[in-house]
């Protein structure tokens, strides 16, 4: 095969750089939406983009399910209803009271919701590099993800991820083939008060801690 011929790759300037790393400290999780609609077509450019990320073996294992449709909105928001009371459950004392206060999904507000699926048995990529790490292909659709997440920040759009939820619910709610794997529900919208600070950090649950607690040398 013919290699496409490689266009001048762009610099990126100190302006640009400062500007990245806004983003990056500007980009929330959002749970607190306005209700309005997002442009038409914003979605799908928002997948295109997420289309960019990195994938093993180039294998884009990636799916996105637009969830439209009311009764299926609903059995998802059922199933975090369910999951979120078990959570609350699951804490004790202050720190119970403290869970019950939080607001972890913006399913009641947000216009647009989807989940995103890794497809276990897809051939592109012909298994390159998912042979002895099939969770490759996980990773491939949480980078996608990420990808996603930064894009619609750029649009003023804000994105929350939903994992307190039944996988089983989704997927029956959500009917897709049986391979593909679910990765998380996605509420995205127009944030009610963008913020630098992440929620969890101003509802006093935890903190960003130090970069240099994470890194280890051998
Ligand atoms: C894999 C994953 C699952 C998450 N699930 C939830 C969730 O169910 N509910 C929620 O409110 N936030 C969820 N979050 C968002 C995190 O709480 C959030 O990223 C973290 O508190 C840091 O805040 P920030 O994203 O605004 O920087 C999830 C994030 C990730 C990466």
């Amino acid at each position: 095969m013919m290699s496409e011929e490689a266009s001048s790759a762009p610099t990126f300037d100190a302006v640009f750089r400062a500007k990245f790393l806004e983003l990056l400290a500007w980009r929330r999780d959002v749970r607190e939406f306005r209700t309005d609609p997002i442009p038409v077509g914003m979605f799908e450019r928002l997948v295109e983009v997420a289309c960019l990320a990195p994938s093993v073996g180039l294998s884009q294992p990636w799916r996105f399910v637009l969830v439209n449709d009311v009764g299926r909105r609903e059995a998802v928001r059922r199933s975090f209803e369910i999951c979120n009371q078990e959570a609350l459950e699951c804490q004790r004392g202050e720190r119970a009271m403290l869970y019950a206060r939080l607001k972890l999904a913006g399913l009641n507000q947000a216009p647009v919701q989807f989940a995103v699926y890794a497809d276990q048995e897809t051939e592109q990529g012909h298994l390159l590099g998912r042979k002895t790490m099939p969770e490759t292909l996980m990773y491939s659709a949480v980078a996608a993800v990420q990808t996603m997440w930064l894009a619609a920040q750029i649009e003023g759009l804000g994105l929350g991820w939903v994992s307190i939820i039944s996988p089983d619910a989704v997927n029956a709610a959500l009917q897709v083939p049986e391979s593909w794997r679910f990765v998380g529900y996605f509420c995205l919208g127009y944030p009610q008060h963008p913020d630098d600070v992440p929620a969890l950090q101003r509802a006093g649950w935890e903190h960003r801690h130090n970069s240099s607690e994470f890194i280890t040398r051998r």
